[in-house]
């Protein structure tokens, strides 16, 4: 198999920085990775991670979703521009009461998760298009499909993405392109970090005190048990991602966490879309503790499972 190359977005951490490293020491060096990244400055963690593959199966570039000129630039400096994998990974969180939040940044959420992948495609479709091959691979979410309490421009924006791809989705048939979405639940990433740090930063004065109450003793309240009972890691998502890219049929949608499907199944179980709004309503306003006697369930199996896989491991050294 010839050597593919590879472009991802937002490598400087998480789940792009998996998927650069994972890719780029692949056993069978099938892909040659420009691993890009907004600000040079913080290349550090991505160097450590990929160790011997730099300047051999990886190449750090500059590349900012939101700069045209930058995608530009970065994209004209490959070997005949030649991309036939584009990873657009690069993203930002948003929560908190809309009445609480400024249009400039709900829109630089938008520009950044959704214009940055349309930024991106305008680029490196035509010549995907031209050559008749690539797969282009977008990490959305799980709200890309499902709204969540108090995540209503970040889910926006991840449902535009995904319009977006299924509509693109027909055309690309006509051209032999793939595309597939990514569908991650909780990942435990920078991002969880930094999204519930602006979270208690909001300044909630604009809102009502029932709204106020509901984000700061209900939402922020469960944030960090749901990431730590749902939470995969940025090294899970990229295991899935290289599944994806390597497989000879790719799906248009693949969802990476087993544990939240019970929760986007609802969503294709009733085209009126009252039940995935029903059950979140009353599993976080009237069954609240039963919601987190749950959470604390799946953490404790969880635990488990990890620990007799654990010795398992050191059963079979013995
Ligand atoms: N973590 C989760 O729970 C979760 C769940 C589902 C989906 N996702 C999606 O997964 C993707 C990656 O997120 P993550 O969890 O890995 O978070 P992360 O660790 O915060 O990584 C986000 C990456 O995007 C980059 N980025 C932000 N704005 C950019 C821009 N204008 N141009 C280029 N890069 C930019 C960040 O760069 P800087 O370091 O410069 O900010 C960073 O490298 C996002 O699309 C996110 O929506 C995350």
């Amino acid at each position: 198999m010839a050597q593919k190359t590879v472009l991802i977005t937002g490598c400087s951490s998480g789940i792009g920085l998996a998927i650069a490293s994972k890719l780029a020491n692949d056993d069978k060096k099938r892909f040659m990775v420009y691993a890009t990244m907004r600000n040079l400055d913080k290349r550090r963690d991505l160097v450590d991670t990929a160790g011997s593959s730099l300047g051999k199966t990886l190449e750090i570039k500059q590349l900012d979703v939101c700069c045209e000129k930058s995608i530009r630039d970065c994209i004209s400096s490959i070997p005949n521009r030649k991309v036939d994998i584009l990873v657009s990974n690069a993203g930002m969180g948003m929560i908190g009461p809309i009445e609480c939040q400024s249009l400039e940044e709900m829109k630089n959420v938008m520009d950044t998760n959704f214009f940055g992948l349309v930024r991106l495609l305008k680029e490196i479709l035509p010549d995907m298009k031209k050559r008749k091959k690539g797969h282009i691979v977008v990490i959305s979410s799980v709200m890309g499909i499902q709204g969540i309490l108090f995540n209503d421009i970040y889910a926006a924006s991840k449902f535009a993405v995904e319009g977006f791809c299924e509509s693109l989705a027909i055309q690309a048939i006509k051209f032999k392109l793939n595309i597939t979405l990514i569908e991650p639940g909780p990942v435990i990433t920078e991002f969880e970090k930094k999204v519930y740090e602006e979270g208690l930063k909001v300044d909630l004065s604009a809102a009502d005190q029932e709204t106020r109450d509901m984000f700061t003793n209900i939402y922020l309240r469960n944030y960090k048990d749901i990431f730590v009972s749902l939470g995969q890691s940025a090294d899970d998502v990229a295991e899935h991602t290289k599944k994806i890219i390597t497989s000879d049929n790719p799906p248009f949608r693949h969802q990476t966490n087993t544990l939240y499907t019970p929760m986007t199944t609802l969503k294709y179980a009733d085209p009126n879309g009252d039940l995935p709004i029903d059950t979140f309503y009353k599993m976080v306003f009237h069954h609240d503790k039963v919601f987190h006697a749950s959470l604390n369930f799946i953490k404790l199996l969880r635990w488990r499972s990890k620990k007799s896989f654990n010795l398992g491991k050191t059963n079979n050294k013995e």
